[in-house]
Protein backbone atom coordinates (compact mmCIF):
# COMPACT_ATOMS: atom_id res chain seq x y z
CA UNK A 1 0.00 0.00 0.00
CA UNK A 2 1.01 3.24 -0.66
CA UNK A 3 1.00 7.24 -0.21
CA UNK A 4 2.76 9.77 -2.11
CA UNK A 5 6.19 9.39 -0.26
CA UNK A 6 5.90 6.59 1.54
CA UNK A 7 4.89 2.90 1.24
CA UNK A 8 4.11 -0.28 3.48
CA UNK A 9 3.99 -3.86 3.82
CA UNK A 10 2.27 -5.83 6.30
CA UNK A 11 4.30 -8.56 7.60
CA UNK A 12 2.77 -11.75 6.31
CA UNK A 13 6.41 -13.78 5.22
CA UNK A 14 6.54 -17.41 6.11
CA UNK A 15 7.81 -17.53 9.71
CA UNK A 16 11.16 -19.35 11.23
CA UNK A 17 12.21 -21.74 13.90
CA UNK A 18 13.05 -18.47 15.23
CA UNK A 19 17.39 -19.65 15.92
CA UNK A 20 18.64 -16.03 16.27
CA UNK A 21 16.22 -14.49 18.95
CA UNK A 22 18.42 -15.96 21.52
CA UNK A 23 21.14 -13.86 20.22
CA UNK A 24 18.92 -10.63 21.83
CA UNK A 25 18.09 -12.75 25.57
CA UNK A 26 18.13 -10.91 28.55
CA UNK A 27 20.67 -11.79 29.81
CA UNK A 28 23.13 -11.41 27.27
CA UNK A 29 22.32 -7.60 26.72
CA UNK A 30 22.88 -6.95 30.37
CA UNK A 31 26.13 -8.31 29.95
CA UNK A 32 26.84 -6.23 27.29
CA UNK A 33 25.01 -3.38 29.10
CA UNK A 34 26.76 -3.81 32.30
CA UNK A 35 29.99 -3.69 30.05
CA UNK A 36 28.86 -0.32 28.73
CA UNK A 37 28.68 0.75 31.96
CA UNK A 38 31.65 0.30 33.04
CA UNK A 39 33.29 3.09 30.88
CA UNK A 40 33.90 6.47 32.47
CA UNK A 41 32.18 8.16 29.50
CA UNK A 42 28.56 5.95 30.18
CA UNK A 43 25.48 7.48 30.96
CA UNK A 44 21.93 6.80 29.95
CA UNK A 45 20.57 8.62 26.88
CA UNK A 46 17.72 10.65 27.69
CA UNK A 47 13.69 9.29 26.75
CA UNK A 48 11.92 12.29 26.50
CA UNK A 49 8.00 12.05 26.46
CA UNK A 50 6.73 14.48 24.36
CA UNK A 51 3.16 14.95 25.88
CA UNK A 52 1.70 17.76 23.75
CA UNK A 53 2.52 16.57 20.49
CA UNK A 54 0.98 13.25 21.33
CA UNK A 55 -1.94 15.12 22.11
CA UNK A 56 -1.72 16.80 18.85
CA UNK A 57 -1.11 13.57 16.75
CA UNK A 58 -3.65 11.52 18.42
CA UNK A 59 -1.78 9.48 20.45
CA UNK A 60 -1.76 8.23 24.34
CA UNK A 61 2.08 9.11 24.70
CA UNK A 62 4.77 8.98 22.58
CA UNK A 63 8.59 8.32 24.27
CA UNK A 64 11.45 9.46 22.14
CA UNK A 65 14.78 7.38 23.02
CA UNK A 66 17.27 10.21 22.37
CA UNK A 67 21.00 9.07 21.01
CA UNK A 68 22.76 12.47 20.07
CA UNK A 69 24.14 11.96 23.95
CA UNK A 70 25.72 8.60 23.09
CA UNK A 71 29.00 9.00 24.56
CA UNK A 72 29.69 12.39 22.95
CA UNK A 73 29.21 10.69 19.42
CA UNK A 74 25.92 11.78 18.64
CA UNK A 75 24.79 8.66 17.76
CA UNK A 76 24.29 4.80 18.73
CA UNK A 77 26.74 2.91 17.26
CA UNK A 78 29.48 2.96 19.04
CA UNK A 79 27.11 0.86 21.36
CA UNK A 80 27.89 -2.04 18.69
CA UNK A 81 31.59 -1.54 17.90
CA UNK A 82 32.75 -1.27 21.40
CA UNK A 83 31.31 -4.26 22.42
CA UNK A 84 31.98 -6.58 19.56
CA UNK A 85 36.01 -6.01 19.81
CA UNK A 86 35.27 -6.28 24.07
CA UNK A 87 33.97 -9.65 23.08
CA UNK A 88 36.57 -10.18 20.49
CA UNK A 89 39.36 -9.44 22.13
CA UNK A 90 37.46 -11.27 25.27
CA UNK A 91 37.56 -14.67 23.06
CA UNK A 92 41.20 -14.09 21.65
CA UNK A 93 42.06 -14.22 25.50
CA UNK A 94 39.99 -17.15 26.73
CA UNK A 95 37.79 -14.97 29.00
CA UNK A 96 34.58 -14.40 29.35
CA UNK A 97 33.44 -10.61 28.60
CA UNK A 98 31.95 -10.06 32.39
CA UNK A 99 35.69 -10.21 32.94
CA UNK A 100 36.81 -7.30 30.87
CA UNK A 101 34.96 -4.24 32.21
CA UNK A 102 37.07 -0.97 30.93
CA UNK A 103 39.48 -0.95 33.21
CA UNK A 104 40.84 -4.53 32.26
CA UNK A 105 40.79 -3.55 28.58
CA UNK A 106 42.64 -0.56 28.39
CA UNK A 107 45.31 -2.24 31.47
CA UNK A 108 48.81 -3.00 30.21
CA UNK A 109 48.87 -6.62 31.16
CA UNK A 110 46.31 -6.60 28.77
CA UNK A 111 47.02 -4.62 26.39
CA UNK A 112 50.87 -7.18 26.17
CA UNK A 113 48.45 -10.47 26.62
CA UNK A 114 46.44 -9.25 23.29
CA UNK A 115 48.82 -7.33 21.50
CA UNK A 116 47.35 -5.37 18.57
CA UNK A 117 44.54 -5.74 16.03
CA UNK A 118 43.63 -4.01 13.33
CA UNK A 119 40.18 -3.67 12.92
CA UNK A 120 38.53 -2.60 9.51
CA UNK A 121 35.40 -0.95 9.15
CA UNK A 122 32.61 -0.06 6.11
CA UNK A 123 30.56 3.13 7.50
CA UNK A 124 28.48 6.05 6.01
CA UNK A 125 30.12 7.82 9.50
CA UNK A 126 28.21 6.90 12.61
CA UNK A 127 29.41 3.07 12.43
CA UNK A 128 33.43 3.88 11.64
CA UNK A 129 33.10 6.61 14.49
CA UNK A 130 32.17 4.31 16.99
CA UNK A 131 34.84 1.90 15.69
CA UNK A 132 37.33 4.54 15.43
CA UNK A 133 36.50 5.88 19.50
CA UNK A 134 36.68 2.30 20.44
CA UNK A 135 39.78 1.16 18.90
CA UNK A 136 41.56 4.41 20.53
CA UNK A 137 40.35 3.99 23.92
CA UNK A 138 41.26 0.29 23.76
CA UNK A 139 44.53 1.00 22.12
CA UNK A 140 43.78 -0.66 19.16
CA UNK A 141 43.85 0.49 15.28
CA UNK A 142 41.10 1.22 12.90
CA UNK A 143 40.96 1.51 9.08
CA UNK A 144 37.80 2.79 7.46
CA UNK A 145 36.33 3.12 4.45
CA UNK A 146 33.55 5.00 3.47
CA UNK A 147 31.65 5.13 0.61
CA UNK A 148 31.36 8.01 -2.31
CA UNK A 149 28.70 10.62 -1.00
CA UNK A 150 29.84 10.90 2.62
CA UNK A 151 30.54 14.48 3.77
CA UNK A 152 34.04 15.30 4.43
CA UNK A 153 32.62 16.16 7.94
CA UNK A 154 32.11 12.87 8.45
CA UNK A 155 35.44 12.03 7.08
CA UNK A 156 37.28 14.54 9.69
CA UNK A 157 34.98 13.45 12.73
CA UNK A 158 36.78 9.80 12.49
CA UNK A 159 40.21 11.18 11.60
CA UNK A 160 40.04 12.92 14.76
CA UNK A 161 39.95 9.90 16.28
CA UNK A 162 43.07 8.36 14.83
CA UNK A 163 41.71 5.96 12.42
CA UNK A 164 43.39 5.32 9.00
CA UNK A 165 39.91 6.99 6.98
CA UNK A 166 39.59 7.53 3.19
CA UNK A 167 36.31 8.48 0.79
CA UNK A 168 36.10 5.61 -2.20
CA UNK A 169 34.57 6.08 -5.62
CA UNK A 170 32.08 3.09 -4.36
CA UNK A 171 28.39 2.61 -2.68
CA UNK A 172 28.52 1.17 0.80
CA UNK A 173 27.95 -2.25 0.37
CA UNK A 174 31.18 -2.29 -2.29
CA UNK A 175 32.78 -0.82 0.69
CA UNK A 176 31.71 -3.61 2.84
CA UNK A 177 33.83 -6.45 0.31
CA UNK A 178 36.48 -4.16 0.56
CA UNK A 179 37.45 -3.81 4.06
CA UNK A 180 36.97 -7.44 4.03
CA UNK A 181 39.02 -8.11 1.60
CA UNK A 182 42.00 -5.48 2.98
CA UNK A 183 41.08 -7.47 6.52
CA UNK A 184 41.82 -11.00 5.38
CA UNK A 185 45.21 -9.87 3.97
CA UNK A 186 46.72 -7.73 7.12
CA UNK A 187 48.30 -9.47 9.67
CA UNK A 188 45.98 -9.85 13.19
CA UNK A 189 43.20 -8.17 11.22
CA UNK A 190 39.96 -8.01 12.10
CA UNK A 191 36.87 -7.52 10.39
CA UNK A 192 34.56 -5.54 12.64
CA UNK A 193 31.10 -4.72 10.52
CA UNK A 194 27.85 -3.69 11.21
CA UNK A 195 25.69 -6.51 8.95
CA UNK A 196 26.44 -10.14 8.74
CA UNK A 197 26.23 -12.59 6.05
CA UNK A 198 26.44 -15.93 5.06
CA UNK A 199 29.60 -17.09 6.95
CA UNK A 200 30.59 -13.91 8.69
CA UNK A 201 28.29 -14.18 11.93
CA UNK A 202 29.57 -14.22 14.91
CA UNK A 203 30.92 -10.32 15.33
CA UNK A 204 27.54 -9.03 13.54
CA UNK A 205 25.79 -10.92 16.43
CA UNK A 206 28.04 -9.07 19.30
CA UNK A 207 27.42 -5.69 17.56
CA UNK A 208 23.42 -6.48 17.95
CA UNK A 209 23.87 -7.48 21.28
CA UNK A 210 25.72 -4.07 21.62
CA UNK A 211 22.77 -1.71 20.39
CA UNK A 212 20.62 -4.30 22.96
CA UNK A 213 21.72 -1.80 25.64
CA UNK A 214 19.90 1.40 24.45
CA UNK A 215 16.85 -1.41 24.44
CA UNK A 216 17.13 -1.93 27.49
CA UNK A 217 17.61 1.14 28.88
CA UNK A 218 14.67 2.47 27.06
CA UNK A 219 12.89 -0.57 28.65
CA UNK A 220 13.83 0.26 31.78
CA UNK A 221 12.94 4.38 31.35
CA UNK A 222 9.85 3.13 30.35
CA UNK A 223 9.00 1.42 33.41
CA UNK A 224 10.24 4.20 35.48
CA UNK A 225 7.78 6.57 33.96
CA UNK A 226 4.89 4.54 34.86
CA UNK A 227 4.57 2.61 31.08
CA UNK A 228 4.81 -1.29 31.75
CA UNK A 229 4.38 -2.03 28.11
CA UNK A 230 4.74 0.08 25.07
CA UNK A 231 1.76 -0.63 22.35
CA UNK A 232 4.09 0.34 19.59
CA UNK A 233 7.70 0.24 18.69
CA UNK A 234 9.24 2.36 15.93
CA UNK A 235 12.68 2.22 14.67
CA UNK A 236 14.60 2.58 11.46
CA UNK A 237 16.33 0.28 9.57
CA UNK A 238 19.74 0.55 6.92
CA UNK A 239 20.94 -3.27 7.08
CA UNK A 240 18.69 -4.04 9.36
CA UNK A 241 21.15 -5.16 12.50
CA UNK A 242 19.92 -2.30 14.79
CA UNK A 243 15.96 -2.64 14.56
CA UNK A 244 17.14 -7.09 14.99
CA UNK A 245 18.51 -5.97 18.06
CA UNK A 246 15.57 -3.40 18.90
CA UNK A 247 13.21 -6.39 17.92
CA UNK A 248 14.46 -9.43 19.09
CA UNK A 249 15.40 -7.33 22.50
CA UNK A 250 12.02 -6.29 22.95
CA UNK A 251 10.11 -9.60 21.67
CA UNK A 252 12.23 -11.12 24.31
CA UNK A 253 11.24 -8.82 27.45
CA UNK A 254 7.61 -8.92 26.56
CA UNK A 255 7.35 -12.75 25.28
CA UNK A 256 3.74 -12.74 26.04
CA UNK A 257 2.23 -9.73 25.05
CA UNK A 258 4.94 -7.94 22.27
CA UNK A 259 3.95 -4.63 21.13
CA UNK A 260 3.92 -3.68 17.53
CA UNK A 261 6.79 -2.96 15.39
CA UNK A 262 7.30 -0.89 12.95
CA UNK A 263 10.59 -0.68 10.54
CA UNK A 264 11.37 2.02 8.93
CA UNK A 265 13.89 2.62 5.96
CA UNK A 266 14.85 5.03 3.60
CA UNK A 267 12.63 3.90 0.09
CA UNK A 268 16.10 4.52 -1.88
CA UNK A 269 17.17 1.67 -0.04
CA UNK A 270 14.05 -0.47 1.05
CA UNK A 271 15.84 -4.10 0.56
CA UNK A 272 13.54 -5.10 3.80
CA UNK A 273 10.56 -3.79 2.96
CA UNK A 274 11.09 -5.25 -0.69
CA UNK A 275 11.92 -8.63 0.82
CA UNK A 276 8.18 -8.23 2.71
CA UNK A 277 6.46 -7.15 -0.46
CA UNK A 278 7.93 -10.09 -1.86
CA UNK A 279 6.67 -12.26 0.65
CA UNK A 280 8.36 -15.53 -0.14
CA UNK A 281 10.89 -15.08 2.80
CA UNK A 282 13.50 -14.66 1.14
CA UNK A 283 15.79 -11.62 1.15
CA UNK A 284 15.82 -9.01 -1.34
CA UNK A 285 18.70 -6.65 -2.84
CA UNK A 286 19.13 -2.98 -3.39
CA UNK A 287 21.48 -1.95 -5.90
CA UNK A 288 23.01 1.16 -7.11
CA UNK A 289 23.45 4.76 -5.50
CA UNK A 290 21.15 4.29 -3.23
CA UNK A 291 20.31 8.26 -3.27
CA UNK A 292 18.54 9.44 -0.15
CA UNK A 293 19.38 12.08 2.57
CA UNK A 294 19.52 9.57 5.25
CA UNK A 295 23.07 8.58 5.13
CA UNK A 296 22.82 5.89 7.68
CA UNK A 297 19.95 4.17 5.88
CA UNK A 298 21.65 4.26 2.76
CA UNK A 299 22.09 0.26 2.47
CA UNK A 300 20.86 -2.37 0.13
CA UNK A 301 21.59 -5.13 1.45
CA UNK A 302 19.93 -6.78 4.32
CA UNK A 303 21.65 -8.49 7.55
CA UNK A 304 21.10 -12.07 7.29
CA UNK A 305 21.15 -12.36 11.29
CA UNK A 306 18.52 -9.67 11.36
CA UNK A 307 16.43 -10.83 8.93
CA UNK A 308 15.41 -14.08 10.36
CA UNK A 309 14.16 -11.74 13.11
CA UNK A 310 12.55 -9.18 11.66
CA UNK A 311 10.69 -12.02 9.64
CA UNK A 312 9.56 -13.47 12.85
CA UNK A 313 8.20 -10.24 14.43
CA UNK A 314 7.89 -7.58 12.57
CA UNK A 315 4.24 -6.19 11.93
CA UNK A 316 4.66 -3.47 9.54
CA UNK A 317 7.68 -2.64 7.08
CA UNK A 318 8.13 0.89 5.61
CA UNK A 319 9.69 2.29 2.95
CA UNK A 320 10.01 6.35 3.59
CA UNK A 321 10.88 9.12 1.07
CA UNK A 322 13.14 12.64 1.89
CA UNK A 323 10.23 14.36 3.01
CA UNK A 324 9.09 11.94 5.48
CA UNK A 325 12.42 12.38 7.67
CA UNK A 326 12.71 16.35 6.90
CA UNK A 327 8.95 16.53 8.60
CA UNK A 328 10.18 14.73 11.36
CA UNK A 329 13.76 16.45 11.97
CA UNK A 330 11.59 19.64 11.94
CA UNK A 331 8.78 18.36 14.19
CA UNK A 332 11.38 16.92 17.38
CA UNK A 333 13.39 20.20 16.60
CA UNK A 334 10.27 22.66 16.91
CA UNK A 335 7.49 20.33 19.02
CA UNK A 336 4.47 22.27 20.79
CA UNK A 337 5.26 24.68 23.54
CA UNK A 338 5.37 22.55 26.61
CA UNK A 339 7.79 19.79 25.10
CA UNK A 340 11.57 19.35 24.89
CA UNK A 341 12.95 19.79 21.45
CA UNK A 342 15.17 16.78 20.18
CA UNK A 343 18.35 17.30 17.72
CA UNK A 344 17.52 14.28 15.64
CA UNK A 345 19.54 14.21 11.82
CA UNK A 346 18.57 12.80 8.70
CA UNK A 347 18.72 8.79 9.76
CA UNK A 348 17.79 9.82 12.80
CA UNK A 349 14.13 11.09 12.41
CA UNK A 350 12.54 9.14 9.85
CA UNK A 351 10.53 6.57 12.52
CA UNK A 352 9.49 10.11 14.25
CA UNK A 353 8.49 11.33 10.35
CA UNK A 354 6.54 8.63 10.02
CA UNK A 355 4.41 7.96 13.10
CA UNK A 356 3.06 11.97 12.53
CA UNK A 357 2.89 11.14 8.98
CA UNK A 358 0.58 8.12 9.60
CA UNK A 359 -1.61 10.21 12.21
CA UNK A 360 -1.67 13.37 10.53
CA UNK A 361 -2.39 12.22 7.08
CA UNK A 362 -5.58 10.78 5.30
CA UNK A 363 -4.03 8.59 3.21
CA UNK A 364 -2.62 6.72 5.86
CA UNK A 365 -6.12 5.96 7.26
CA UNK A 366 -5.55 2.00 6.52
CA UNK A 367 -2.58 1.53 8.12
CA UNK A 368 -3.49 3.59 10.72
CA UNK A 369 -5.92 1.35 11.96
CA UNK A 370 -4.70 -1.38 10.87
CA UNK A 371 -1.85 -0.85 13.51
CA UNK A 372 -4.51 0.25 16.06
CA UNK A 373 -2.81 3.61 16.09
CA UNK A 374 -5.43 5.74 18.60
CA UNK A 375 -5.32 7.26 22.04
CA UNK A 376 -4.84 4.61 23.95
CA UNK A 377 -1.16 4.01 22.29
CA UNK A 378 2.11 4.46 23.92
CA UNK A 379 4.46 4.52 21.01
CA UNK A 380 8.17 4.55 21.80
CA UNK A 381 10.20 5.69 19.27
CA UNK A 382 14.06 5.41 18.40
CA UNK A 383 15.85 8.44 17.51
CA UNK A 384 19.17 7.10 16.35
CA UNK A 385 21.63 10.22 15.80
CA UNK A 386 21.71 14.13 16.64
CA UNK A 387 23.05 16.03 13.93
CA UNK A 388 25.63 14.18 12.82
CA UNK A 389 26.46 16.26 9.55
CA UNK A 390 25.53 19.81 11.48
CA UNK A 391 25.91 22.07 7.87
CA UNK A 392 22.88 19.43 6.74
CA UNK A 393 21.01 19.74 9.67
CA UNK A 394 21.22 23.49 9.41
CA UNK A 395 20.41 23.88 6.00
CA UNK A 396 16.99 21.30 6.57
CA UNK A 397 15.80 22.35 10.10
CA UNK A 398 16.94 26.32 9.85
CA UNK A 399 16.97 27.78 6.39
CA UNK A 400 13.80 25.15 4.94
CA UNK A 401 15.81 23.42 2.16
CA UNK A 402 15.55 19.91 1.76
CA UNK A 403 18.73 18.76 1.89
C1 LIG B 1 22.02 7.05 12.87
C2 LIG B 1 21.74 5.71 12.33
N1 LIG B 1 20.52 5.20 12.52
C3 LIG B 1 20.21 3.97 12.05
C4 LIG B 1 21.14 3.20 11.35
C5 LIG B 1 20.71 1.88 10.81
O1 LIG B 1 21.30 0.80 11.40
P1 LIG B 1 21.38 -0.59 10.62
O2 LIG B 1 22.28 -0.40 9.45
O3 LIG B 1 21.86 -1.55 11.62
O4 LIG B 1 20.01 -0.92 10.15
C6 LIG B 1 22.41 3.71 11.14
C7 LIG B 1 23.43 2.91 10.43
O5 LIG B 1 24.52 3.33 10.18
C8 LIG B 1 22.73 4.99 11.65
O6 LIG B 1 23.94 5.53 11.47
Amino acid sequence: MMKKDMKWAMNHLPKSDDKNLPIMSLNEISKARTFHQSFPQYSETPLTQLTQMARYLGLGSIFVKDESYRFGLNAFKVLGGSYSMAKYIAKETHRDVSDLPYEVLTSDKLRQEFGQATFFTATDGNHGRGVAWAAQKLGQKAVVHMPKGTTQTRLENIKKLGADVDILDLNYDDCVRQAAKEAAATPHGVMVQDTAWDGYEEIPSWIMQGYGTMAMEAGEQLKAQGVERPTHIFVQAGVGSLAGAVVGYFANLYKDNPPKFIVVEASAAACLYKGAAAGDGKPRIVGGDLDTIMAGLACGEPNTISWDILKNHVTTFVAADDPITVRGMRMLAAPLKGDAPIVSGESGAVPFGTLATIMLSDECKDIRAELGLDDRSQVLVFSTEGDTDPERYKNIVWRGLNK
